[in-house]
């Protein structure tokens, strides 16, 4: 094969691929937990309490650092923690299978009441901070949540006074807030928390008992409530541990929020079930902050999304230099196409290959990846995990030959796999419109090798002229431009040609907007891409509308310049 890059020195002898896949079981992943005798489950045991009963219980668990804090806790801290927050929403008589929402920054908190909430084998829904009422409302009303745990600063985009299933507001800081309202009593945390007893019996679930909502968006109607089960610990356990390749002396971060599903899978329930080290750090992106984390807390693994590393592409290669980054042995990426340019430019500046891979909230966790000691081919996801079978299918569920376009599907019955749509079980049967098959919505293909490489959403590939164009190939290309800092492409209605390619692109720091810029970079595409695929309009803006996790919103662009409706905007940055 040509064009691979080679795994990296200590990782090339982890179990071979093909191997690992021809004798993967999991049943025998479920021999690692003490439940496969029982039956009786719980997430919460699984990735705390169970190290606090080992020689585990004085490593430390989480690591937190923000602008203003900077902690850690054991996993015998968490244990106790999140147990005495338990006991908080069981004083307050909540259930198993009630709906508790957590509406916060990222802060010690929210990781101990989100362990808390599952305790009592109630389901957990996290939203992002940075919601706005509309979609706090949207997710609040759907899941009939009846506890919220906020602070005082988020408290006026809860419309409480409208949502009669909300029964309490936790607030988790000392704001201002009424004590009681008509039908929701407000509590306060630390008060709580100090009256809670740190003993506490765990709720033990069935395994496919509902344990965690993440609402998502699709390109029409409001969004939906994807529900995982306790079961999902296979996956996100098996998955950390030979995709993230965490080990015993790792210290890992995961840059996502836990409102988005890579920061639960991946951000808690990953690396605690292996033991691990978990980083979280609060506050906003900033190139200095995010390589100075990595410099202090001398991160080993760290997984992120391509807009961050292309953000850290932009700023140059010097910036690496201020910074020590040699405790990096491990790099992910995940959420969006990563560019072959932005994998070139890491293995220059981190002497790492960035480790692509491919799921979606619906799975739970990782489907495709760019498996460690496998040879990377810069552009491609990976291969499908081992235990877990990935096609690319046509209209009628037929698998399509190598080479060819067409539905990236996974054989349904993961483990971590979507149980339902929270109350909408008609959009959840939509997802298998094939039998046997859940269908992602992306359109992929596969190559001789078994490579899966990302063409776009199956509504955003282009077809002009009778060609089929991936806009994400010419976003590629147009990113390998000095000038280029982002790029989204779109189909634009074309009477001669079905659609005409349109790109957007958002310039690096010293360029500017010039009709020569927009040539050079229309002839940058033909000569290396191809002359069907140059973009025959090219708008520069300041800025690309982005979904909090990263991803280039092609619908949104494609709305504002035709003048149509732009549908669900609350997963957009501001
Ligand atoms: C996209 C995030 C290309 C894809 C974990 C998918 C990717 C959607 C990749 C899910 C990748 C995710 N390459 N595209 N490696 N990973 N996607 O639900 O379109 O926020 O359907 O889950 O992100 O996004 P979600």
């Amino acid at each position: 094969m040509s064009n691979t890059l080679a795994p990296l020195k200590g990782q090339a002898n982890m179990p071979n691929y093909d191997e690992a896949r021809a004798n993967f079981s999991w049943k025998e992943v479920e021999k690692d937990f003490s439940w496969h005798k029982t039956g009786k489950v719980n997430m919460a045991y699984e990735t705390i309490d169970r190290h606090a009963e080992t020689w585990r219980k004085n490593k430390v668990a989480l690591y937190y650092s923000d602008d203003d804090r900077d902690e850690k806790y054991t996993f015998q801290d968490m244990k106790f923690l999140s147990n005495q927050f338990g006991n908080v929403l069981r004083n307050i008589g909540i259930e198993k299978g009630e709906r508790v929402f957590l509406f916060m920054p990222r802060s010690p908190e929210l990781y101990i009441s989100l362990i808390g909430t599952l305790k009592i084998g109630a389901i957990v829904g996290p939203l992002f901070e940075a919601f706005m009422e509309q979609a706090v409302r949207d997710r609040l009303e759907n899941s009939d949540a009846s506890v919220l745990i906020t602070t005082s600063d988020l408290l006026p985009r809860v419309p409480y006074k409208e949502l009669p299933h909300l029964k309490h507001i936790i607030l988790a800081d000392e704001g201002d807030a009424p004590d009681v309202d008509k039908d929701t009593t407000f509590h306060r945390y630390e008060l709580e928390m100090s009256k809670a007893s740190s003993d506490l019996d765990i709720e033990w679930v069935d395994r496919e008992d509902g344990m965690i909502l993440h609402y998502t968006s699709g390109s029409t109607g409001k969004p939906k409530g994807i529900l995982h089960v306790h079961n999902a610990m296979l996956q996100q356990y098996q998955t950390a541990k030979w995709i993230l390749d965490l080990k015993e002396d790792d210290i890992y971060w995961c840059t996502a929020d836990p409102g988005w599903v890579t920061g639960t899978s991946y951000g808690i329930f990953g690396p605690w079930l292996n033991g691990t080290s978990n980083l979280i750090r609060g506050g906003r992106f900033s190139p200095e902050n995010w390589y100075g984390t990595i410099e202090k807390y001398k991160v080993t693994v760290w997984l992120s999304a391509p807009t961050a590393f292309r953000k850290l592409m932009a700023i140059g290669d010097d910036a690496t230099k201020d910074f020590d980054l040699n405790s990096l042995r491990h790099v992910l990426s995940v959420g969006e196409p990563l560019n072959a340019e932005v994998i070139h430019w890491g293995t220059k500046v981190y002497n790492l290959r960035i480790h692509d891979h491919w799921w979606m909230t619906e799975t739970g966790g990782i489907i495709i990846a760019n498996y460690p000691s496998m040879p990377m081919k810069p552009g491609s996801m990976g291969k499908p995990f081992p235990g877990i079978h990935a096609a690319i299918l046509d209209n009628e569920g037929n698998e399509l030959p190598p080479g060819q376009m067409g539905k990236l599907s996974v054989k349904s019955g993961w483990p971590s796999m979507l149980r339902n749509v929270w109350k909408n079980e008609e959009r959840f049967n939509k997802y298998f419109p094939v039998k046997g098959f859940f269908e992602s919505g992306d359109l992929a293909s596969k190559d001789e090798d078994g490579y899966f490489w990302f063409e776009g959403r199956d509504d955003d590939v282009i077809q002009t002229s009778g060609e089929r164009v991936g806009p994400f190939e010419v976003e590629s290309k147009l990113v390998e431009h000095p000038s280029v800092a982002e790029a989204a492409v779109i189909g634009k209605p074309d009477p001669v040609r079905g659609e005409l390619i349109k790109a957007f692109v958002a310039l690096k720091d010293g360029y500017t907007e010039s009709e020569e810029l927009q040539e050079e970079l229309r002839l940058f595409v033909k000569k290396g891409l191809a002359a069907h695929a140059a973009p025959r309009e090219i708008e520069i803006r300041d800025f690309l509308p982005k979904t909090r996790s990263g991803k280039i919103m092609r619908r949104v662009l494609k709305a504002w310049d035709l003048d149509l409706p732009t549908g669900d905007l609350s997963t957009m940055e501001e």
